[in-house]
């Protein structure tokens, strides 16, 4: 399904303009009724089942498979191994631009980290392919494993992120330290973590000669479709990917990884349809995850609470094989003015999968250690950390002096503090109780996230029935980009949202870039508002160059589309309809395309953030130290909203992974195996809804005229960043103890306390 048949869906509010109106999720019943197709749930005919087996060690080398008894399994059809397997046409570990993901696809018998895919066993059903990969009986040599962020050597990568610079330097951070009234000097550690997206990756593959028809979950389809191409050695009209709904993708879609690689060379090994899906505790290894850092951070101030320094070193790891590095420092751009701002970066190699973005790659872990920092200076100097955080307000970017296209943080700090209840709050920690004598703690954080853009191409149709339709190659992960997008396109064709057909989740529509860097929105966003503009000047050029229409000699400029009808701007009584002018016309449609992408003179010129305010209570047992969120407040300025539902939702989701970040989640790996002991969602700690307090969400009103057309931010990720750090300070208020290696845990608590 790329276009979602509207009939079926329930009563919306209906308007004129349907930016900004609060819309349900338009594939809402689907997914509830079961008839949303994710990729796993297509079965074309013949189609066989794949299972990878993976290693259980960490660092070494397959020394035997049992491949014979794997294959006098009753239904298994084959078993692909580095000795047996479809040739790739390049080097899967070739890195052929920044965006491409080294890669296993059994090229040798190497073991560079535990839950590597070491063979894939092809059978009629998905039990015996599951029992053959278990009489692989794999034997290992085995070598030490490099395990934690001391494990080797380290070094100084060359960029951090995608292409940042490793270091960064304004003024004289080291003077700035020296002339300080006060001081502080801390190090916070995150854990590694992972994406755990409810749909864990999966693909369904069928060649048809050198063709094929992929199902599979992508942020990114035309990234996926040119990895495609260039391993198989095929064009790329040869390619099809339909990916119209994912489970969640947090990053861990963006790049294509080795097991849908395996997907398709086991359907190509078999000749036969193939469906390939990862295993829970697959997904910890071969396809990303967010790396542990360990960030050091010294503050200056001079006597009235004003930064005279920051200093941010992060060291986290990358694979033995390839290069991502988290940029946590980075974070300290941003947020807080100081005449001199320092960020570094090093890291070591440890036999782990590569690690990659998480949703807020950098900002999350350089933002907990940072809001946390920042709190810690507020209290060295005795002042409210939301004074604090005023006092060291940034009005123009401080590591490039930029102006901001936007800020209205003070205005979430104002609104934010207000709904929670701020002014209330005892400058000393442990000094408030609830009724049942429970220690009640209050922290704050600061969000920011940059206003990415990357670049996407649409297709706009108006039809002589008064239809129209919008495509783009776009990717719903959840974040209700079917609802979003069709809003915009709604708006720009002129139409109520019920006569646009909103095609979208296929790789044959225009590229709609990649779902990342809460930069879609904006991005596809902007293509479908240039599409639209587009086709609605044809369609004026049409009426106003024609003697018998109302609206002849208007000029381009002097006409609106709206419901359906294109009117004059000086007299709106004065108009006809689309299906009026394509009539006198003679054609039966007409076609525009346009294309959305960052402006490099704006950028130039501004800094362009989002930011926000979270506020966060926790209660804490005095003895046993058992924590809880009881309740969160985050004000956010995102530019134009354009649905309020759906923004409330991410930020919600944000909010939630923030209090995730600070209090449950980490992945622990054996330091002797390297394996990963919790690889399942009972142990690796995520909040269900019992851990989830009472949320409130704030949209500031804020507009941009800078960032794009539509004055659009992103909200994917900033809700993550500053409420991370916001229930660590809480927890730092109730109980006067500074725990700075996450998750906090009740036995750190207790023993510090
Ligand atoms: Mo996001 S980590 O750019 O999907």
């Amino acid at each position: 399904m790329s276009e979602l048949n509207l009939t079926s869906a329930p009563a919306h509010l209906r308007h004129g303009s349907s930016i900004g109106q609060p819309l349900t999720r338009r594939d809402g019943v689907f997914k509830v009724t079961g008839q949303a197709t994710y990729a796993a749930d297509n079965h074309p005919p013949g189609m066989l089942f794949a299972v990878i087996a993976a290693s259980s060690i960490a660092h070494g080398r397959v020394t035997s498979l049992d491949v014979a008894a794997a294959r006098r399994h009753p239904g298994v059809v084959d078993v692909m191994t580095p000795d047996h397997k479809p040739p790739l046409a390049i080097d899967p570990e070739i890195k052929t631009n920044p965006f491409v993901f080294r890669m296993e696809a059994l090229q040798s018998h190497e073991v560079r980290y535990a839950n590597q895919p070491i063979a894939v066993v092809i059978a009629e059903t998905l039990e015996a392919a599951t029992e053959g990969a278990a009489l692989l009986a794999p034997r290992y040599e085995v070598l030490p494993a490099l395990v934690g962020l001391d494990a080797g050597e380290s070094f100084v990568p060359p960029v951090v992120g995608v292409g940042n610079p490793t270091e960064n330097h304004l003024g004289d951070v080291e003077a700035g330290l020296a002339s300080a009234d006060k001081q502080i000097d801390v190090t916070y550690e995150t854990p590694p973590q992972y994406h755990n997206a409810m749909e864990p990756h999966a693909i369904v593959a069928a060649w048809d000669g050198d063709s094929v028809q992929i199902d599979m979950p992508t942020q990114g389809l035309a990234l996926s479709l040119a990895r495609v191409a260039e391993l198989f050695g095929i064009a790329h009209d040869k390619i099809h990917i339909r990916s119209p709904f994912l489970g969640g993708g947090f990053g861990s879609k963006g790049l294509m990884g080795g097991p849908p690689v395996l997907g398709l060379m086991a359907a190509k090994l078999v000749g036969k349809p193939v469906k390939l899906v990862l295993r829970r505790e697959q997904m910890y290894g071969p396809v990303g995850h967010r790396a542990p850092t360990r960030q050091r951070l010294r503050l200056g101030t001079d006597g009235e609470g004003r930064l005279t320094a920051i200093d941010h070193h992060a060291r986290t790891v990358s694979s033995t094989f390839d290069d991502f590095y988290e940029p946590a420092a980075d974070a300290s751009h941003t947020l807080y003015a100081s005449p001199a701002i320092r960020t570094s970066h090093d890291a070591v190699r440890v036999n782990t999968g590569t690690p990659l973005f998480m949703r807020a790659p950098g900002e999350a872990t350089g933002s907990i250690a940072l809001e946390s920092a920042i709190d810690e200076m507020a209290w060295a100097c005795g002042i409210d950390p939301l004074a604090f955080r005023l006092k060291n307000y940034a009005e123009a970017e401080p590591m490039t002096g930029k102006p901001f296209s936007s800020k209205a943080l003070r205005a979430c700090y104002d609104q934010g503090a207000a709904r929670f209840g701020w002014s209330k709050r005892s400058l000393q920690p442990r000094q408030m109780r609830d009724d049942a004598g429970l220690l009640v703690g209050w922290g704050m954080g600061t969000a920011t996230f940059p206003a990415l853009m990357f670049q996407a191409e649409a297709r706009a149709v108006i039809r002589r029935d008064g239809s129209g339709a919008m495509e783009i190659g776009a990717h719903d992960m959840g974040q209700g980009a079917w609802t979003a997008l069709a809003q915009i396109a709604a708006d720009e064709l002129g139409l109520d949202i019920d006569r646009v057909a909103f095609k979208m989740g296929t790789s044959d529509l225009p590229d709609a870039g990649i779902a990342g860097g809460s930069a879609h929105t904006a991005t596809a966003g902007a293509a479908i508002h240039s599409a639209g503009a587009a086709v609605i000047a044809k369609l004026a050029d049409l009426a106003t160059n024609d003697g018998r229409s109302p609206l002849f000699g208007a000029g381009n400029t002097g006409v609106i589309a709206r419901n359906g009808r294109l009117i004059r701007r000086d007299d709106e009584s004065r108009g006809e309809s689309y299906g009026e002018i394509l009539t006198r016309a003679g054609v039966s449609e007409i076609e525009a395309r346009g294309t959305g992408a960052a402006n490099p003179a704006a950028m130039e010129e501004y800094a362009m953030h989002a930011h926000g305010a979270v506020f966060a209570e926790v209660k804490v047992d005095p003895e046993l130290a058992q924590i809880r969120v009881t309740r969160m407040v985050g004000a956010f300025a995102a530019g134009r909203i354009v649905n309020p539902r759906m923004v409330q939702s991410q930020l919600f989701g944000g909010m939630i992974w923030g209090m995730s970040f600070a209090l449950h989640e980490e992945a622990i790996t054996d330091r002797r195996s390297g394996r990963i002991m919790n690889a399942n969602l009972g142990d690796y700690h995520i909040p269900v809804n019992a851990d989830v307090p009472p949320l409130d969400v704030i949209t500031v009103e804020e507009h941009d005229p800078h960032v794009n057309a539509l004055g659009i931010k992103g909200v994917g990720e900033i809700g993550i960043t500053g409420s991370a750090g916001a229930v660590a300070n809480a927890v730092w208020h109730a109980t006067g103890v500074r725990v700075r290696r996450f998750p906090i845990r009740i036995e750190e608590l207790l023993m510090q306390s």
